[in-house]
């Protein structure tokens, strides 16, 4: 997290201390950088500057309106998933004509509401849905572009919870069904087929898995010589959460990516989310209890598992670095846990660390993404506040939201 650094003792986003922002706001809270995250899409348009594609924020990663704003003010369009987050694309100015619409169980209702929105792409995920859109479609006696998410069976060699290009997921159409949707295309005469789309997995750290795949769509557009508009290549370019992690080497897909397109001549779509915001935000927790175990110390924090989810989901690591540094590491063995009753709401251990106490801060990193857009109201908590920093300033982006009015909704 270039952002993200100590002055002197201190620990800073940008230019500003997060003590500093401990003493005005209630913890636990996110922190985002606004300046890591400008870094972050502009260093993926200039990777993909050959191919001159759409980059479409996938905006599950983070759905804050500001952040999706900054994005949409750089160039990004949005690639959504629900009629929420469609809603939340074009509230933060997101124009139609730049949303992309994945899901494998879109409803009737949000159907309607992509097509009646004017968004570019509908990328259809079954043969059912392909039935209800063109359905949709004879009814308003409309042509509706569309494209069609493919599962190219690759495996995409990530976490298996975050795979989403195996035969085994039920992500996308196997490019047999769709080879038999194809041949019988005159029965969607309401649908006109401009795209084909792929997403193979989240987290990814080889360009090999996007090699293979890219195979897969030649072969497929080449066996039926189909002209296509757009090929949407999804997102999931993995970042760097532990100092093993080496990044995905963008540059070397970025030149594949561009023969792809020379050889197809249609646009490219994009669909990051985790490599445009994971590493521009931190979650700031407070020491709650310090409980000596017979093995270790339960460090309890105040944030939660429903306030941040990937360790009890995915077993995910992320540092948690003190907001204050001292240099003497002899605390011992310890875990940091949250207050939730559940034994999965833990984070990361360490088997020696600095000295801390009750009341002090420590940050969870790389939280910038399905990190708050993860949470919920479990144990009935409310959804804790975010900040955006830019340089020296703060401002709240998301108020924490009211405990009386969560009670009484
Ligand atoms: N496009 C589609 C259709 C997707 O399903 C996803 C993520 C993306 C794009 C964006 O992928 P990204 O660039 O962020 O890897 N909650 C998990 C990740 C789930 C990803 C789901 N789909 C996590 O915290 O690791």
């Amino acid at each position: 997290m270039p952002h993200l650094k100590y002055f002197g003792s201190n620990l800073f986003i940008e230019n500003s201390s997060i003590v500093n922002l401990t003493k005005k706001n209630k913890t636990p809270f996110y922190v985002y950088s606004e300046n890591q995250i400008k870094e972050n899409y502009l260093k993926l348009a200039r990777s993909f500057k050959n191919s001159n594609p759409l980059i479409c924020f996938a905006t599950k990663a983070n759905t804050n309106t500001s952040i999706i704003k900054i994005l949409g003010k750089l160039g990004a369009g949005a690639d959504v998933v629900s009629g929420g987050e469609l809603l939340k694309a074009l509230k933060a100015g997101i124009k139609p004509n730049r949303i992309v619409f994945s899901g494998v169980g879109k409803t009737e209702e949000e159907l309607k509401m992509a097509i009646q929105k004017k968004i570019l792409l509908i990328n259809i995920e079954s043969e059912s849905e392909a039935r209800l859109l063109n359905k949709i479609g004879e009814k308003i006696n409309k042509k509706i572009s569309v494209g069609f998410r493919l599962n190219p069976d690759v495996d995409a060699k990530t976490n298996k919870k975050i795979s989403t290009g195996k035969s085994e997921n039920k992500f996308g159409i196997s490019i047999k069904n769709f080879y038999v949707i194809y041949k019988n295309r005159k029965k969607f005469k309401n649908l006109k087929i401009d795209a084909l789309s792929v997403h193979i997995g989240s987290q990814i750290l080889s360009d090999t898995p996007y090699k293979k795949t890219l195979n897969v769509l030649l072969k497929v557009v080449n066996n039926l010589k189909i002209k296509l508009k757009h090929i949407d290549l999804g997102g999931g370019f993995g970042i760097s959460y532990e100092r093993k992690n080496k990044e995905i080497n963008l540059n070397k897909y970025a030149k594949l990516v561009h023969n792809f397109k020379q050889k197809l001549n249609c646009n490219i779509i994009f669909e990051p989310g985790r490599s445009l915001v994971g590493n521009s935000g931190i979650l700031v927790s407070k020491i709650q209890y310090i409980k000596k175990g017979p093995k270790k110390y339960f460090i309890i924090l105040d944030a939660g598992m429903n306030d941040f989810m990937r360790t009890a989901l995915y077993e995910a690591k992320h540092e948690i670095i003190p907001v204050n540094k001292v240099s003497k590491k002899n605390f011992g063995a310890l875990e940091f846990v949250g207050p939730i009753c559940e034994s999965t709401c833990k984070f990361t251990s360490y088997k020696n660390y600095q000295k801390i106490s009750e009341g002090d801060f420590v940050a969870i990193t790389n939280a910038g993404a399905y990190g708050s857009s993860l949470s919920s109201n479990y144990n009935t908590r409310p959804l804790i506040a975010e900040i955006l920093i830019t340089k020296n300033k703060f401002k709240i982006i998301r108020k924490r939201q009211d405990l009386l009015k969560l009670i009484n909704a």
